[in-house]
């Protein structure tokens, strides 16, 4: 099963260790901190995926209510070495698969932040998705970042691989075998007729099986959840206006805000 392989990765020293010493906000992340600014201190705010804290920093100051969830206990261990609880902020293991524990209409806004959403199954994610919206208020919000396989496709081709520097193209060929060979039965051609994707990219070594999804796709996905969905490019913080722009957006990953239906 893809969560249980991924879990494995996101407990190893290691990885807790990187995502311990993360501090800075991804653009995107930034421009919806600046945008919901007025209203931070009325928010009760879910942390999903929250890894070692670096959203929490940002944040938590900010709402009326944080709580950081993670199924990785290493995570919420590093977490809470770095952030002691108060009455305001907390931490607990907890799997997005299995939200119960939490009651319908809890929380005003829902993060996801950094693709955590793409580390389990495709019919986990839909399950995810209907729970995120159940816990979430109707007219609050849901923000995460995924992977696009609009991205990933450029990836595949060999003609992106050539750049006037050999040294560069020579690291971008050995990458591109490397990526090829772990994902042995993927084609171009399979990527480019498929909505999503389970692919081993180079994150944490190849060791993490993860989601990649086309943009339009990801916007149906949302439909029966969510409205009024704006898609971010993470790595500018600006928004995608039009279908133009999103259809010629090959970033690894794009944000999410999604109002909660
Ligand atoms: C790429 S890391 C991002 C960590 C942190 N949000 C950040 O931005 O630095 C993804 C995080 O999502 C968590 N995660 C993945 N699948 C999850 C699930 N099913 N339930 C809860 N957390 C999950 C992982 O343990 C990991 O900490």
């Amino acid at each position: 099963m893809i969560a249980n392989r991924n879990q494995k990765t996101y407990t190893a020293s290691d990885v807790v260790s990187y995502y311990a010493q993360l501090r800075q906000l991804q653009p995107a992340e930034a421009t919806i901190l600046r945008r919901f600014k007025p209203e931070w201190p009325q928010i009760k705010l879910l942390d999903i995926g929250v890894g070692g804290g670096r959203t929490t920093q940002h944040f938590a100051p900010l709402v009326s209510e944080y709580v950081g969830i993670d199924y990785s206990a290493d995570m919420i261990a590093a977490c809470k070495r770095r952030f002691p609880s108060t009455s305001q902020m907390h931490f607990q293991v907890c799997d997005v698969r299995d939200l119960s524990q939490f009651a319908d209409n809890t929380f005003d806004f829902i993060l996801f932040s950094f693709n955590g959403i793409d580390y389990i199954s495709h019919e986990e994610r839909l399950k995810a998705l209907q729970e995120i919206s159940r816990v979430g208020k109707s007219g609050g919000y849901f923000f995460f970042s995924t992977h696009s396989l609009q991205g990933m496709i450029r990836e595949f081709k060999l003609q992106n691989k050539f750049s006037f520097n050999p040294l560069k193209t020579y690291v971008n060929l050995v990458m591109l075998a490397i990526l090829r060979l772990a994902n042995r039965s993927l084609t171009l051609a399979q990527l480019q007729q498929l909505d999503h994707a389970i692919i081993k990219d180079e994150s944490h070594n190849f060791r993490l099986k993860t989601y990649y999804i086309n943009p339009a796709d990801q916007l149906k996905q949302l439909a029966e959840n969510f409205y009024d969905i704006q898609i971010y490019s993470w790595s500018t913080g600006l928004e995608i206006k039009n279908q133009l722009e999103l259809d010629a957006n090959v970033e690894m990953w794009l944000y999410y805000l999604c109002t909660i239906k």
